[in-house]
């Protein structure tokens, strides 16, 4: 991960991270604990087709669904500090990273692999899963995308023995152990 020079306690929060990380849960649990607005990525493309995720992939085909999660992305402005939740194939557009990182503190929620697959298949509305072979895809998405959201994050949470309630302390303290000065611009090594 980058060395890097930002006001943390000053800019949102984005979570990424593989199916069954936790990003909803933990974007709800954060946006409790702080009362900053909360952006869903994959609730703005669904209410923008007016259907479901699956529908949009059944209808129109992922790369639509691609187009309108990055066009959710380029609305989101700047001033206003909020939690964005976003799917797990977010960091699959170098725009989509560059957007965020202007506006964002990225969390990575990572987790053992074992975990995350037992997590993203208890619903099955994840429609790149639904295939023959789920555990085998997922082994092949993760190790696709593991280097990209490493390249991506400033922070790294492993969440395998989490519960959300616990990751969301631990992104907060994380914030405020990288800078402890608010209003001061620190150089830190992300852990
Ligand atoms: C996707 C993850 C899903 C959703 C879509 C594609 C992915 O979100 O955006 O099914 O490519 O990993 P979650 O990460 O919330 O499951």
């Amino acid at each position: 991960m980058r060395y890097w020079s930002v006001n943390c306690q000053r800019r949102s929060i984005v979570l990424i991270g593989m199916m069954g990380a936790g990003k909803s849960s933990v974007g709800a649990c954060l946006h409790r604990q702080t009362s900053l607005g909360l952006l869903d990525t994959d609730e703005i493309v669904a209410s923008r087709f007016g259907m479901s995720i699956p529908q949009i992939f059944d209808r129109h085909g992922e790369e639509k669904f691609r187009e309108a999660e990055t066009e959710a992305l380029r609305r989101v402005r700047g001033e206003e500090r909020i939690i964005i939740v976003t799917g797990g194939g977010i960091v699959l557009r170098e725009e989509n990273v560059t957007i965020l990182r202007k506006h964002a503190v990225i969390v990575w929620l990572d987790g053992d692999e074992e975990t995350l697959f037992a997590r993203a298949s208890r619903k099955k509305n994840r429609p790149l899963l639904q295939t023959k072979n789920p555990r085998k895809v997922f082994s092949e998405i993760l190790t696709t995308r593991r280097p990209l959201y490493a390249e991506a994050a400033h922070i790294r949470i492993n969440t395998s023995v989490l519960t959300e309630e616990e990751v969301a302390v631990a992104i907060l303290a994380k914030m405020t152990r990288i800078n402890p000065k608010p209003k001061s611009l620190i150089s830190a090594k992300a852990s």
